[in-house]
């Protein structure tokens, strides 16, 4: 999956607002807390049912049987012979392959309901013995089949005669269908499955799902899936865990004038239903072995584009007819063929299938599906509109089509084998989206961005003593809560992270060396990270170019095992280096142990006085000394971790310090670009831990004022966002924006002159979004020239609705700040056009600038259309809420709204497309003072019946996080306000 919320590089001085973005996929949790609630409530009043009820006896009178009251005893009481109660499956059954039929209904029944029915046959072998059959199933209606008159029909392939059925339970908690056997089934024997359901077809997207849009104003109805991670089995019964590979044969009834896709092509043209030849049975290849999560069927009315890719494979872009009419599916159809011919280059495999569809959809959760075959976006990760799309959208199209066509082999191909492993998945896609993209945009520089995307992003997050290791015992991740928690920021950015690392030790040739023998060695086959480790190392013995000091799974283990990352410090007046745990807040408890005891196996590259000096390795935390390392004449510097390869922060001598501010205040040429802003990410952090004075950070944005490159300014603008949060309701904030404008200054006017008055783009990719940077820091910042920009465009704008003439890189910005700067006709033009947007970037610039109005009362009036899923569709909810909360008006009301209402969003979204997570870090970052921590600890207690779901470690996060900032605001208050207040004039 791609990362849910995308955190847009235009959105200017919102850009920073998620902070931390970790992932949306809320699998049911309000459902899964209720009924545990449910049933223990029940079971107490009522104690346990009778074993002999069957629950098919009871329902025989309805023919189809309910879900929802038939758990039994053991429900409660957990007996660990009662397999059915433990969340893995047992290891008895195996399947090989699936039928499965499906048909959704486009119109409500006689009950007002979605619904589809299905049928569905499992094949499988018995592995050990048992009388038991347990299947994963999750809301699905069973109907009485004959004979036998049970939810299922067992046989036996090839002869065997199969034991007869006892009864037949639904258990919700673990979300089994369980079939009890009146005999054993035998070692080594086939046996076929078979049953009838129905589900609804909802709009929870989860499951076969429901996605609805408007076309020229006719309702339409889509029919699709997000299975990832555990709700294949909301749409038939199935093995629902990623290592029960089978093959599947998908079949779809659907509406004639639909179309129908999934993994593979139909295998013809479909054939007219008998009974209804209004509808059409299309039914589709034999899927390769592959895991549940990986399904996608859709029925949809949506139009395409079509190419080949070099290498002969079909690609197909899909989405709403008008969408791929005004052309806005061109950039992804054009990207997709380099993509794939580059990573089937990369790893040194072909494309596994016949055909790439992709596919996006009016609703949906996460960024982006890697479903095999048929990839599913949500309309902004694949949309491109050149007339209203910023390059910032076309770089997350290109990034996201790159990160999940990736997937295609790494993940799909050959899949981990439990959810614990989940960092290698993602953070595996998370770092080659780099390299796809780079290769479909050569111009771009893409690569560069994963330091400030993904190593520094995470790096906030992993220097909390509350953080935790990239992988977990397998038995941690159980729940559909718990294995949705994984999808976090450490798997997908650490992850990330330190696989760059370790191919940029290997050598990126090694590196796919042994990536290639992985892949060809697993094919359709699942693996752990030490699968990995193993095919790398086999490449590193087979020749002598790369020495390492130690294995790579023993240097590795290291990065994974435990949480965080080494600071070195290095003093350069002797050449000694050593490493520490590097933690954000000194005083925080690290409470989890590590059998490495936070010590790693550190690459480190260094550069002395513009020299790039050769590679070194830090093993351990005893003291070592280098040459490399000591700056012997007055004039000499020393850099570590050249372009931030390493997975680590450095801290250096006052000395070196201040010898590296002067170079880059008299040539910061020498320095590489983003070597410049590592200087001034590690400096903040290492500030935030009390290492550095804070006013030894803030000395390095000095050089600032003569910079004109992305990276440190982004970098710097991240880092002073903290500042900003600390301390825009304080007086350190007005000598704070007088120091500001003057730094910025310069840039706005080199961009002003760059781009002939803002009337054309900058040439590359990072100019455009410096351009962004310099207009949103000079405007909020109180830039006169700016403010009279900003406000002349967008009057310019509302004069003339038909026509905008904010080029579309500058809207986010323009909007925001014209929306502070204006009134309430300033925010209801703004509304009006996000409510007729028809492009969703277009709505999504619109919805964050929404939320910069300073008028309390606006605000609150948009707060509370966020719970209206007719004016902000349930998908963009927690980003809206998010926005209105990084705004500083909006912030305390925000938090008062979370606080009145947390049952109310529990219950009503936690099933959908809310991300407790993300809600928690965006509502308490501003918290600095001992009178919020008491709300927030009153908070936690005050709900700890409902529960936080996803936000469970965001919530502790949160609660560690606050503490750090009321100390960091008691030190450093008075010296920073001095400093700004020095360096202002
Ligand atoms: C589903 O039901 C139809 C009609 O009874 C039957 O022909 C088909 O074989 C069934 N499919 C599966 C997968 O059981
Ligand atoms: C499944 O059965 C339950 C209980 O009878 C009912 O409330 C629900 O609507 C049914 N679902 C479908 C899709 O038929
Ligand atoms: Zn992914």
């Amino acid at each position: 999956m791609a990362k849910g919320f995308y955190i847009s590089k235009s959105l200017g001085i919102l850009g920073i607002l998620l902070g931390v973005a970790a992932i949306c996929t809320i699998v049911a949790l309000s459902v899964v807390y209720a009924q545990e609630k449910n049933r223990n409530a029940e079971n107490s009043a009522t104690g346990p049912l009778p074993s002999t009820a069957s629950p098919a006896a009871t329902s025989r009178a309805t023919s189809t049987a309910t879900t929802s009251t038939t758990t039994t005893s053991s429900a409660t009481t957990v007996d660990q012979s009662q397999l059915w109660n433990q969340y893995r499956l047992p290891k008895s059954l195996v399947p090989s392959s699936y039928q499965v039929t499906l048909r959704p209904y486009f119109t409500p029944n006689e009950h007002g309901l979605y619904i589809f029915r299905g049928n569905s046959t499992v094949r499988f072998t018995c592995q050990e013995a048992t009388n038991v059959i347990i299947i994963h199933s999750k809301k699905l209606n069973y109907t009485i089949q004959q004979p036998g008159g049970h939810w299922v029909v067992l046989r036996g392939v090839s002869g065997s005669q199969p034991p007869a059925i006892d009864r037949t339970e639904l258990v919700e908690r673990t979300e089994y269908l369980v079939v009890h056997l009146q005999d054993y089934l035998s070692v080594g024997s086939q046996y076929e499955m078979e049953s009838v359901f129905q589900g609804e077809l909802a709009d929870d997207l989860a499951g076969l799902y429901r996605s609805e849009y408007r076309d020229n104003g006719v309702l339409k109805v889509v029919a699709t899936t997000q299975m990832q991670p555990a709700d294949a089995r909301k749409s038939f019964p199935c093995f629902d865990e990623p290592a029960m590979k089978a093959t599947f044969n998908i079949t779809l009834i659907h509406p004639s004038n639909h179309i129908a896709l999934s993994n593979m092509f139909p295998k013809g043209p479909g054939v007219p239903l008998p009974e209804d030849p209004t509808w059409t049975i299309t039914e589709f290849r034999t899927t390769p072995r592959m895991s549940t999560y990986l399904l996608a069927y859709i029925i949809c009315e949506f139009s395409s584009l079509e190419s080949q890719s070099p290498d002969n494979v079909s690609i197909r872009i899909w989405a709403r007819p008008s969408a791929i009419t005004a052309g806005h599916g061109d950039y992804a159809l054009n990207v997709t063929g380099p993509i794939l011919s580059f990573f089937s280059q990369h790893y040194d495999t072909p494309y596994p299938l016949e055909k790439s569809d992709q596919i996006c959809l009016p609703d949906f959760n996460a960024g982006a599906m890697e479903n095999w075959g048929l990839v599913t976006y949500r309309e902004s990760a694949m949309l491109f509109d050149p007339e209203s799309s910023s390059i910032g959208n076309k770089e997350r199209v290109v990034t996201v089509i790159s990160h999940e066509l990736a997937h295609q082999w790494f993940g799909n191909l050959v899949t981990v084998e439990w959810w614990n492993d989940l960092w290698l998945n993602e953070g595996f896609a998370s770092y080659v989206e780099y390299l796809g993209a780079d290769y479909a945009e050569p111009t771009w520089n893409l690569k560069d961005l994963i330091v400030t995307n993904d190593v520094h992003r995470v790096m906030a997050v992993d220097a909390l003593a509350s953080s935790h290791p990239l992988t977990s015992p397998a038995d941690e991740i159980l729940t559909s809560a718990q294995i949705s928690e994984v999808f976090d920021t450490i798997s997908y950015s650490k992850g990330a992270s330190v696989l760059r690392m370790l191919s940029t030790f290997l050598t990126e040739d090694l590196f796919k060396t042994g990536l290639a023998s992985y892949l060809q060695a697993f094919k359709y086959q699942n693996t752990d990270y030490r699968d990995l480790w193993n095919h790398l190392q086999q490449a590193v013995d087979a020749q002598s170019a790369v020495r390492l000091p130690a294995n790579v799974s023993t240097i590795m283990d290291r990065w994974i095992l435990q949480m965080g990352f080494p600071v070195i410090t290095v003093d350069t007046s002797t050449g000694e280096i050593s490493q520490e745990h590097f933690l954000l807040d000194p005083q925080a408890n690290v409470t989890r142990p590590s059998q490495f005891n936070y010590q790693w196996i550190v690459p480190i590259s260094s550069i002395k006085t513009g020299i790039q000096q050769s590679d070194y390795w830090l093993n351990g935390a005893q003291r070592a000394q280098d040459e490399r390392f000591r700056a012997a004449a007055p004039d000499q510097w020393v850099l570590l971790n050249i372009n931030v390869t390493g997975y680590y922060q450095v801290n250096y001598d006052q000395d070196n310090w201040r010898k590296i501010q002067d170079q880059l205040e008299m040539d910061p040429s020498a320095i590489p670009v983003i070597n410049r802003a590592q200087v001034i990410h590690d400096a903040f952090n290492l500030a935030s831990a009390g290492k550095v004075p804070v006013t030894l950070a803030l000395d390095n944005t000095q050089f600032l004022i003569r910079e004109t490159e992305y990276m440190p300014w982004e970098t710097a603008l991240s880092s002073l966002n903290y500042f900003k949060l600390m301390f825009d309701r304080s007086e350190v904030y007005g000598p704070m924006k007088t120091y500001l404008r003057k730094q910025v200054q310069p840039l706005f006017f080199y961009f002003q002159n760059l781009t002939k008055q803002w009337t054309e783009r900058p040439p590359t990719l990072t100019e455009q979004y410096n351009e962004v940077n310099a207009i949103s820091t000079a405007c909020s910042n109180g830039l006169q020239e700016c403010k009279e920009l900003v406000t002349q465009l967008f009057n310019q704008w509302m004069t003339n609705p038909q026509h905008n003439p904010i080029h579309p890189n500058l809207r986010s910005t323009v909007y925001c700040n014209a929306i502070a700067e204006g009134s309430e006709a300033e925010w209801d033009f703004a509304w009006a056009q996000f409510l007729n947007a028809s492009l969703v970037n277009e709505a999504d610039k619109l919805r964050s600038a929404l939320a910069c109005s300073d008028e309390v009362w606006i605000l609150n009036r948009y707060l509370s259309y966020t719970l209206n899923s007719a004016l902000i569709r349930r998908q963009d909810a927690t980003s809206t809420i998010i926005s209105i909360a990084s705004n500083v008006v909006g912030q305390s009301l925000v938090w008062d709204f979370v606080r009145s209402n947390w049952r109310k969003l529990f219950e009503d979204f936690g099933g959908g497309s809310f991300s407790f997570a993300n809600l928690i870090q965006g509502v308490t970052r501003r918290f600095s003072t001992e009178h919020e921590l008491q709300q927030l600890e009153q908070f936690k207690e005050d709900n700890s019946d409902i529960g936080f779901g996803s936000g469970t470690r965001a919530l502790e996060q949160a609660l560690e996080k606050t503490r750090a900032n009321i100390n960091w605001v008691n030190e450093n208050k008075e010296a920073v306000l001095q400093w700004f207040n020095a360096n202002s004039q």
